[in-house]
């Protein structure tokens, strides 16, 4: 009999990483893999269109739960969900990244006694005014097996104390999917991107602590407007960040400044920008990462990361609005991106992660 594994999708950056997994199990006769879509997200482009793109089918299990306070949204999955696995009682429940609905299916997984992993588990910011860090030491208290990304996620799950015949260190998955359509990226950079300037930059924006606050987000516009001088700006805007410009005023400030204000795109679209782009300017988790494996100068607007290995070995810098005109300018220098590609962000992630479920069995 085949092992069924949940893998718990939610929000735009859970997608990438659950395709190249779902794909592996679904190959390998000894997995039954379903996906299971909590609803976190569910505008097409942040949602259905990426999974389109990663060939995932449509989810077995859509629990349609939305927006909503933290607690709204982590409870009501932990309702939804704990009916859907008492049902179909998985043998494995994975979860990945560090949304609401990653801490609530773990808390499901936990307390009814279903193996739980969690994928890009160790991960620290140590900024416990992320939302997301505390679902990241939510979850990897609580699950049963660890998957890391990189050595310094090790390290911190050791430093907390958990047993190491927990954690395997498989890499960075969502290399992977990058990997498995890098010829669409590449052929749609081609189509989409021809109507672009030769050179510019890529704007993300979502963090709560950039744009809820409207002086920072004034602070941050000021800086783009500045920084579109020197480097043409592409800038697809999430939802929320669009509901907080509009609300201050700033959208107008930027487009007015020639900001290509475009709205969120799938992950085909999305990539082939980023391969195109001279610099990128986010506050984004993943888009730090794959703009390391790429080479690309990545100019981060957040005091701390999670992904320090970014930094290390990476193009990855943090800045300020302050200093956002000047970092970017520095990271252009020709010759000052020396960096590497970290251990196992090589596009096997999945495979290692199949491996370490069937050693485990
Ligand atoms: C969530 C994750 C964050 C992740 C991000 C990626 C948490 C705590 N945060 O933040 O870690 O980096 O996703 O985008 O889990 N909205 C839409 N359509 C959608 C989704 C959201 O219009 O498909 C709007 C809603 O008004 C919603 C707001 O965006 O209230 C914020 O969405 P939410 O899911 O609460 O958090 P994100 O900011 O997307």
């Amino acid at each position: 009999m085949s092992s069924r594994v949940h893998l718990i999708a939610a929000a735009r950056p859970n997608f990438m990483k659950v395709a190249p997994l779902y794909h592996a199990l679904a190959a390998d006769p000894g997995f039954d893999p379903a996906v299971v879509h909590t609803g976190q997200h569910y505008d097409a482009n942040m949602s259905d269109a990426i999974l389109a793109d990663l060939r995932v089918p449509p989810p077995a299990h859509h629990l349609g739960i939305g927006s909503g306070s933290h607690a709204e949204q982590t409870g009501g999955v932990m309702i939804a969900y704990e009916k859907v696995a008492m049902a179909d009682r998985p043998d494995w429940i994975v979860v990945v990244g560090d949304v609401n609905s990653t801490a609530a299916c773990a808390m499901v997984g936990a307390k009814l006694g279903i193996r739980t992993v969690h994928l890009e588990a160790g991960l620290r910011s140590r900024d416990r005014t992320m939302p997301e860090e505390i679902n990241r030491l939510v979850t990897d208290a609580i699950s049963d097996v660890l998957w890391t990304p990189s050595p310094d996620a090790d390290e911190n799950l050791a430093a907390e104390g958990v047993p190491a015949e927990k954690v395997t260190r498989v890499g960075n998955i969502m290399l992977d999917s990058f990997e498995m359509v890098r010829p669409q990226i590449e052929l749609e950079r081609r189509g989409f991107a021809a109507g672009l300037p030769e050179r510019y930059g890529v704007v993300t924006l979502h963090r709560p602590s950039n744009v809820d606050d409207p002086a920072q987000l004034q602070q941050l516009c000021t800086a783009l407007v500045a920084l579109q001088h020197e480097l043409p700006l592409v800038f697809p805007v999430h939802p929320r960040t669009r509901q907080r410009l509009e609300a201050a005023n700033l959208w107008s400030m930027l487009e007015a400044a020639g900001i290509r204000l475009i709205e969120p795109v799938p992950y085909i679209r999305f990539m082939s920008l980023v391969i195109g782009a001279a610099a990128v300017v986010t506050d984004s988790g993943g888009v730090q990462e794959e703009t390391t494996y790429l080479g690309i100068p990545c100019l981060t607007l957040r005091p701390n990361t999670e992904r320090p290995v970014t930094v290390t070995e990476g193009t990855n810098r943090l800045t300020r609005p302050e200093i956002l005109l000047a970092d970017v300018r520095a990271a252009l220098q020709p010759g000052l991106n020396g960096h590497r590609r970290p251990e196992h962000w090589d596009g096997q992630t999945a495979r290692r992660c199949v491996e370490d479920l069937k050693r485990r069995g």
